[in-house]
């Protein structure tokens, strides 16, 4: 096997560079099992980001690989246009998973491509175009999902689509309109509605949103926000879909983040964790929005939509997710996890703020809890420091935010070697 200096030197020639870490320096990793992953050298980290957030099953999870095994002695692939077995068994898991009247599933392979396809039909069903998302959202990097990801990564890449507007996330910690959660009665809604009503120029198709922004800083909105959205959506005749890609099937401590306020979106996303591992991710709607579409020749396929692999892995995520309760999980590893946090914010006076559900947690770091001042480049040596010493956490918001996702197969034991990690990282930037 070639050394680490060796594949280095081979990715700077041969493998493109646009990706979040521009160090080059690695880690490289070569395998992963349950909550760890372990680089060429052989060192171990603790992966609090369960890879790009999607083996939070735990790594190479048995069940799996099993569903990947038996695919591979059946069918890996199949033409989209006629159905297959497993992508009709995980249809039908989901569509039982899922509240009424959320029963039809389309699968794609990634978040970007589910949320597009989302887009697309909430165009054709309610005739608009304009599509509405919040300001520290993320949902991807097609042209059309990056036009609607305002947590960034927009900078430079030519005219967004026409008809996609930012509204104001409520991000209370920080509000953009300098109110309080207490008393402000949601008025960042009322601010962004009148801006919608008064820049738009057709129907408004739909309002996108994660119901938990995850990539936007962990930024969980007040209790009330996401049905007053709803109500505001149904006045308007657009829909609303939620992006359930980071948030779905338990992480959060339910089944589906939107279960926490009671609100059914007119259609719902998954990827990320869906297929444990492997690329698979998901639209689901009601039969009658899918019914008006198909009517008015709706379709979006690609080389590898429905493929029984990705299916069967997306099943066998289906599986383990109720078997093993894993939202239970989330909600007892999460209260966990979050103690230990409350306990290092009694010592740091540079976590400001602590947010998140379940196994979905982030710190903002401050420099003054009074001013508020964003701790940035604090953040980014402290995520530095953790992965020299093997624990992998991600750094958003340039910096002050950092994120934690501990796989669902992650122990007390190791929840504990985690904070021991990130609290020596803060002591060292804080002496
Ligand atoms: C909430 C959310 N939506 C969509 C996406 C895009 O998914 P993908 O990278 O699979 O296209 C992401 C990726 O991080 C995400 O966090």
């Amino acid at each position: 096997m070639k050394s680490e200096s060796e594949l280095l030197e081979s990715a700077r020639r041969f493998s493109f560079g646009g990706r979040m870490d521009k160090s080059g320096s690695g880690p490289i990793f070569v395998r992963g099992s349950g909550s760890e992953v372990e680089d060429i050298n052989g060192k171990k980290y603790l992966d609090f980001n369960s890879g790009q957030m999607c083996a939070w099953l735990g790594h190479n999870h048995p069940a799996i690989v099993e569903a990947v095994a038996d695919a591979c002695d059946t069918l890996i692939h199949a033409h989209s246009s006629y159905y297959n077995d497993k992508e009709i068994e995980l249809a039908e898991r989901l569509g039982k998973l899922l509240p009424d009247p959320l029963q039809k599933s389309m699968f794609l392979q990634s978040g970007a491509d589910a949320n597009e396809a989302a887009i697309n039909i909430a165009r054709k069903y309610t005739g608009g175009f304009e599509i509405i998302s919040p300001h520290t959202s993320f949902h991807g990097m097609s042209d059309t999902t990056r036009s609607l990801t305002f947590a960034g990564w927009h900078r430079g890449y030519g005219p967004p689509q026409p008809g996609m507007m930012a509204m104001l996330a409520p991000y209370c910690y920080r509000c953009p309109i300098n109110l309080e959660p207490e008393t402000c009665e949601l008025a960042c809604l009322d601010a962004s509605f009148e801006l919608i009503d008064a820049q738009t120029t057709s129907r408004p198709a739909a309002v996108l949103t994660e119901p938990i922004f995850s990539a936007g800083g962990v930024i969980e909105p007040p209790t009330g926000w996401l049905s007053e959205l709803k109500r505001r959506c149904e006045d308007r005749g657009m829909l609303l879909i939620l992006d359930e890609e980071q948030t779905g099937l338990g992480k959060t401590g339910a089944t589906f983040a939107f279960e926490h306020e009671d609100v059914v979106p007119d259609l719902t996303t998954l990827a990320k964790h869906f297929g444990g591992g492997v690329c698979i991710s998901s639209v689901t709607t009601s039969a009658e929005i899918e019914e008006r579409v198909i009517a008015d020749e709706f379709i979006v396929t690609h080389s590898h939509s429905n493929d029984p692999l990705a299916c069967a892995a997306g099943t066998a995520t289906l599986n383990v997710l109720e078997r093993d309760d894993l939202a239970g999980k989330a909600r007892q590893l999460g209260g966990y996890f979050r103690s230990k946090l409350n306990q290092l914010a009694e010592r740091f006076e540079m976590i400001g703020d602590i947010r998140g559900r379940g196994l979905l947690q982030g710190i903002e770091l401050v420099r003054d809890r009074r001013t508020r001042e964003p701790a940035t480049s604090e953040g980014r040596t402290i995520t530095d420091q953790c992965l020299g010493d093997g624990l992998i956490v991600s750094v958003r918001r340039e910096g002050s935010v950092l994120r934690f996702v501990p796989p669902a197969s992650t122990t007390e034991e190791q929840i504990d070697r985690a904070i021991s990690i990130l609290e020596h990282a803060l002591y060292k930037v804080n002496r």
